[in-house]
């Protein structure tokens, strides 16, 4: 499989100038990789990347844009260090996601911030919730009609350990894999949902098959184990970029990461053609939304 990484040699948060191609390969799937671009610790900071900083039960540590800062245990102090770190993050991915992609500027909608202080290799886990098994991302409580899911992502180990992924072929190869043994979509049952509040607003045929995919992909050790795939490690210091409803993913080993969602309407995308929401819509031949 031809490389789905592309490097950029970018050392700001805030890079002066973009291009056509790098933006042609997020919209396309691939992931940016900026091995020059730290998230920098103050030495203060350090002392805060441990597992003992996360309340029992959680997985993460987020912040949202009021500022609200959740999973985290310790004193007034340790807060609000956590919220100063995590919220300088949050900063810096949206000025090099605005300063990538001016396009983008001002159609984002921005999601929590989290800061994932444990490590992923030996967490126990449903497969369904495994993320070490090659998935796009879709959640099944928040249906979102095609708005897409950007991710930024800086790995700040403080012990030199990568964090390893798997990335997949092209999303729409994996689509056409698994389309044929799709469930049918019922919108009986999408409304039912909803009004048990299973989903926070109405499940559409899109978001059920990007949910279909996510499980399929997961479930299908076969597919794990031979569809086209290449192992990456991100060292600590560097930088990523992908769309992660997009880019087929798996997350196999490392510890303290951080990372921001963003969400993007498909129309405010330069090529909304590439994007999930008008391949599923080809590929089924009919309106998903
Ligand atoms: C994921 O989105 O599947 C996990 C990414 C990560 O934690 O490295
Ligand atoms: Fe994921």
């Amino acid at each position: 499989m031809e490389s789905r990484i592309l490097t950029l040699d970018i050392d700001s948060w805030q890079p002066p100038t973009t291009n056509e191609r790098w933006i042609e390969a997020v919209e396309s799937g691939q992931v940016l990789y900026f091995p020059r671009l730290p998230f920098v610790l103050a030495r203060d900071e350090q002392k805060l990347l441990r597992p003992e900083l996360l309340q029992k039960g959680v997985r993460n540590i987020s912040l949202d844009t009021e500022r609200r800062l959740k999973g985290v245990v310790g004193d007034p102090a340790a807060q609000a260090a956590v919220t100063d770190l995590v919220g300088r993050f949050a900063a810096q991915a949206i000025t090099l996601v605005h300063s990538l992609f001016p396009r983008y500027e001002g159609r984002l909608r921005v999601a929590p911030t989290s800061l994932r202080p444990v490590e992923v290799s030996t967490r126990a886990q449903s497969w369904r919730a495994d993320d070490r098994r090659l998935h796009v991302d879709a959640f099944p409580s928040r249906p979102n009609r095609g708005e897409r899911i950007l991710r930024v992502f800086s790995n700040i180990n403080p012990m030199g350990e990568p964090r390893v992924w798997r990335v997949g072929e092209p999303f729409e190869a994996a689509a056409r894999h698994f389309l044929p043994c799709f469930r049918r979509f019922s919108p009986l049952q999408a409304g039912l949902l909803h009004r048990l509040r299973v989903t926070k607003s109405l499940r559409s045929e899109y978001d059920h098959l990007m949910l279909q995919l996510h499980d399929a992909m997961k479930f299908d050790l076969r597919y794990q184990r031979e569809a086209p795939q290449q192992t990456f490690g991100f060292p600590p210091g560097s930088s990523w970029i992908c769309f992660s409803d997009q880019t087929v993913h798996a997350a196999m080993s490392g510890q303290h990461l951080i990372e921001q969602t963003l969400h993007l309407p498909v129309e405010s995308q330069y090529n909304r053609d590439a994007s999930p929401l008008a391949i599923l819509t080809r590929l089924a031949g009919h309106p998903l939304i």
